[in-house]
């Protein structure tokens, strides 16, 4: 029977890296608390699968009976898996009892992996005192189905063998892991902070504004100019990951998050999953 990987979290990313294990055979068990989210989900594996299909990205045998693969619900008792995937909010305070949890529930051959976009993996596994060298970071971009690359992070006290076996499981799932260092923001999004904040800053005082600075990016062959790409992302997890990152490298200040940003997000402004962020979607 194929492997089972619980994803916990059903949003932009839980839900793109279940897509991506079920079109590739696996089995996947997809937690959230939300019912909404988990319906959202449903639907959004459903035509992405469809989608890839049609474009003859996916293999049809690989991909037959997606839907017997896949189960959702609030929690993951009674199942073993050999992988929990964890793509919950960009919030230490949350990430740290889930991974406290699982670190209880699931036996030592379990691996247990954050998509984490910028907090340590050594954090996250000083929450997981019992096994915390089966703790690892794997990092997914957005959308999930099409990026090709996944950052993987070892922390302190991940095993080497974690390393190894999510290199040979993201490759089976079509993705080019990359082994990068456990510091604040790994290595992408460390680099793509100034490419944010910059921008913020420019259009801010008014030297250009927000739909010219996206033209000169993605006329510059960048596949989106920052803040299409932020409403992509999320202005929310965009802004979380900039805050985290500020913290984590006391407060350089390089990386200092901007109000433009915190102001959008106090209107609900989220991006693209709001249908309103630095755009309007309709
Ligand atoms: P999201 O906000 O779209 O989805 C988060 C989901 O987690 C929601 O459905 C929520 O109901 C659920 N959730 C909240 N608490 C939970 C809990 N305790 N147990 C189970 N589910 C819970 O967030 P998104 O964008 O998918 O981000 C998830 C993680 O992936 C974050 O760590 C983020 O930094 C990272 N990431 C995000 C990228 C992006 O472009 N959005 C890119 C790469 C990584």
């Amino acid at each position: 029977m194929a492997a089972l990987i619980i994803v916990i979290g059903s949003g932009t990313m839980g839900r793109g890296i279940a897509e991506v294990a079920l079109g590739r055979g696996f089995r996947v068990h997809l937690v959230d608390p939300e019912e909404a989210q988990r319906a959202l989900a449903q639907r959004s594996i459903e035509s992405g699968i469809s989608r890839s299909l049609a474009r003859g990205l996916l293999g049809e045998d690989a991909a037959r009976g997606w839907a017997q693969r896949l189960t959702l619900g609030p929690d993951w008792r009674g199942l073993s898996p050999k992988w929990v995937i964890e793509a919950i909010p960009e919030r230490m305070e949350l990430k740290g009892p889930l991974f406290a949890q699982l670190d209880q529930d699931f036996s030592e051959a379990v691996w247990l992996a954050s998509n984490t976009s910028s907090i340590a993996i050594t954090a996250i596994q000083g929450m997981a005192r019992r096994f915390p060298h089966r703790v690892g970071g794997l990092h997914f971009f957005n959308p999930v189905p099409r990026m090709a690359l996944v950052e993987v992070i070892a922390g302190m006290a991940t095993a080497p063998q974690f390393i190894e076996e999510s290199q040979a499981l993201v490759r089976q799932w079509g993705k080019v892991p990359v082994a990068v260092p456990d510091r604040p923001g790994f290595l992408v999004n460390r680099v793509a902070r100034p490419y944010y904040l910059e921008s913020l800053r420019m259009v801010d005082e008014g030297v250009v504004g927000m739909e010219a600075c996206d033209k000169v990016f993605e006329g510059a062959g960048f596949p989106m100019g920052p803040f299409r790409l932020m409403d992509l992302v999320g202005i929310d997890v965009n802004f979380a990951v900039t805050q985290s990152v500020f913290e984590q490298t006391f407060y350089d200040s390089r990386y200092r998050p901007h109000d433009l940003q915190q102001n959008k997000i106090r209107l609900g402004h989220l991006g693209r999953k709001t249908k309103r962020g630095f755009y309007v979607y309709e």
